[in-house]
């Protein structure tokens, strides 16, 4: 059975083919390249000793995919990454953001709902829940009115995904993931950010490595301890984990619902203030920085409750932040040389 990877050279989608081609999974990656390279692919045979099997397409051309799914009608497990992810770039261009990020969806599930019976492993995000009430998050906190249109998408897609398990033989998981961070261990595949790093963690190494100036802290007066955002920051490899062994639920029909929600994070919420500290510890250097005013959307507090994950999944994440913070130096200091 051919699993297929929508944005499978992406960030995640790169991690998640490694862990998926480590438990003898068959798969193919779709990617229109927008966000990634062509390169990847080597770095997960340098990892995996196999090339996944590649397809350019954008899954926008709603031809082309079902031209793709006629080639490959032993897909039977999709997970699908494929989407813009730019929170900011969402509130600037929605249009860009609805069409790649619904109407690609739309066009993937009327593909697999020809099938007599398909999994899916939805991409969704913490952002769903907006500032929640209560720390940690639970799967049952409400989803709140989207920050952002990239957000809006995300709640759009599970709601799409939800009305569609109902009435075809799909099986879905969505997994609201927290803030992915670090590479592989390897240094053969990690995050490649396109021009200036919106992320925390991207930003931090690039300054360490000397590409950028210094980290600007957006903010120091929110109500947390030391005055900085708090986030669940999850090394990218547990997250790629938490991808396989909820496909090996559905594909193993241990689902008890159509549709099921996981958190997938670390439970354990981290100050910028203490992301920092803790890259200053693992790269053994300081890392020049200023607070500056607070960005726009941002919210103060986000980490995960994983007592579901934990006990239904029968997955939990494995590194620690530093751990996570060390590859992700390892590999930016690997590219950069
Ligand atoms: C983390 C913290 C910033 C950069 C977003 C999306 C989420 C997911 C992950 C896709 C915040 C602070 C950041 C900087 C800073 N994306 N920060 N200086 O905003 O929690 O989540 O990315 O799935 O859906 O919403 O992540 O890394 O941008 O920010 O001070 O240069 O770091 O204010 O508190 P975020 P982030």
């Amino acid at each position: 059975m051919k699993i297929l990877v929508t944005g499978g050279l992406g960030f995640i989608g790169s991690h998640t083919v490694v862990e998926l081609q480590n438990q003898g999974f068959d798969v193919i990656i779709i990617d229109d390249l927008s966000n990634s390279s062509l390169e990847v692919l080597d770095g997960i045979f340098r990892i995996t000793g196999k090339t996944p099997a590649f397809e350019k397409l954008d899954l926008r051309e709603k031809k082309a995919v079902q031209d793709f799914f006629k080639r490959h009608p032993d897909v039977s497990g999709v997970i699908h990454f494929a989407a813009s992810k730019a929170v900011g770039e969402s509130v600037e261009n929605p249009l860009l953001y609805y069409e790649n990020n619904i109407c690609t969806l739309v066009y993937l599930l009327q593909e697999l709902q020809k099938k007599p019976k398909a999994n899916l492993i939805f991409s969704s995000s913490c952002t769903v829940y907006g500032q929640a009430e209560k720390m940690p998050i639970t799967e049952e906190a409400p989803v709140q009115q989207a920050m952002s249109p990239y957000g809006n998408t995300k709640q759009i897609g599970e709601e799409i995904i939800s009305d569609v398990v109902n009435v075809t033989n799909i099986n879905a998981i969505l997994l609201r993931y927290f803030n992915p961070i670090g590479a592989h261990p390897s240094a053969e595949i990690g995050e490649l950010p396109i021009g200036i790093p919106q992320n925390l963690v991207p930003f931090i190494t690039q300054t360490g490595i000397g590409l950028r100036k210094e980290l600007s802290v957006f903010g120091d007066d929110y109500p947390t301890a030391d005055g900085t955002c708090i986030r669940d920051y999850i090394h990218v490899v547990d997250l790629a984990k938490a991808h396989v062994v909820a496909l090996q639920r559905l594909m193993e029909k241990r689902n008890t619902a159509k549709v099921e929600t996981f958190n997938v994070g670390t439970g354990t919420g981290s100050s910028v203030l203490e992301v920092i500290q803790a890259f200053e510890k693992v790269s053994g250097q300081k890392l020049p920085y200023k607070i500056v005013s607070r960005r726009s959307g941002d919210i103060t507090e986000a980490y995960a409750n994983t007592d579901k994950a934990n006990a239904v999944l029968g997955w939990k994440s494995q590194s620690t932040l530093e751990e996570a913070l060390a590859s992700a130096w390892k590999w930016e200091q690997k590219i950069r040389n």
